[in-house]
């Protein structure tokens, strides 16, 4: 009966439990860092946390695989996103980016098609967080795309986020404190260098990291 409140306040609870998991980057782990300005690039923009050399701004990473889902692998042949928050003293700014310089799509309207192929039935959660399997290929070989060349390198089974670069891959546009605009770029270079694992080193570490 609806009067009966102590069974309806379980009942909410009990049914707001699980939060549908986002249906791309759903599975990430993240790390406190900063960054640090090597060289001013006050000509380029007047955001301030770009202007002073060696000055350091607080920032928070979350990375990310795109495909697969809650308890899905590590090592899947698939791209890693980056979610980066700096805490400026401007406020905070957010920058995405993907360890792969191109992207598979350009316009949005194909972006459900794209990550319907690629990731897991919904009914049969199968197959499981990587790229290569032929739903995907079904797609790819109607919709060619630079980026499988990419997907299908050894970028995709990096040996770490730590050891893989990173590409803000839009363009971005840059004001300086005259008004003058500049178009630019983001690249992250990993300091450990680019590395990767072997394809039989990513299938045996997901057999053993469960
Ligand atoms: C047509 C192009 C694109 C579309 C439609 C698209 C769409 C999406 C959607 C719907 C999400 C999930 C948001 C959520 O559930 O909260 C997402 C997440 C994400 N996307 Fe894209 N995306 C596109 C291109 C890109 C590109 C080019 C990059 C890399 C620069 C990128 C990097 C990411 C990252 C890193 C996340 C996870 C963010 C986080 O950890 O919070 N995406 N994208």
């Amino acid at each position: 009966m609806l009067e009966d409140f102590v069974l309806r306040e379980k009942i909410f609870h009990f049914d707001h439990e699980r939060i549908p998991e986002r249906i791309v980057h759903a599975r990430g782990s993240g790390a406190h860092g900063f960054f640090e300005v090597y060289e001013s690039l006050a000509e380029l923009t007047k955001a301030d946390l770009f202007q002073r050399p060696g000055e350091k701004t607080p920032v928070f990473v979350r990375f990310s695989t795109v495909a697969g889902g809650a308890g899905s692998v590590d090592t899947p042949r698939d791209v890693r996103g980056f979610a980066v928050k700096f805490y400026t003293k401007e406020g905070n700014w957010d920058l995405v980016g993907n360890n792969i310089p191109v992207f598979f799509i350009q316009d949005a309207m194909k972006f459900p098609d794209l990550v319907h192929a690629v990731k897991m039935e919904a009914d049969r959660a199968y197959p499981q967080a990587g790229s290569a399997h032929d739903t995907f290929w079904d797609w790819a070989s109607l919709m060619p795309a630079h980026m499988l060349t990419w997907a299908m390198s050894d970028r995709a089974i990096p040996r770490s986020f730590r050891m893989m670069e990173g590409f803000g891959v839009h363009t971005f546009r840059l004001i300086n404190a005259s008004g003058k605009s500049s178009f630019v770029k983001f690249h992250w270079k990993p300091k450990l260098g680019l590395q990767s694992v072997v394809w039989d080193e990513a299938l045996k570490l997901q057999a053993a990291d469960k």
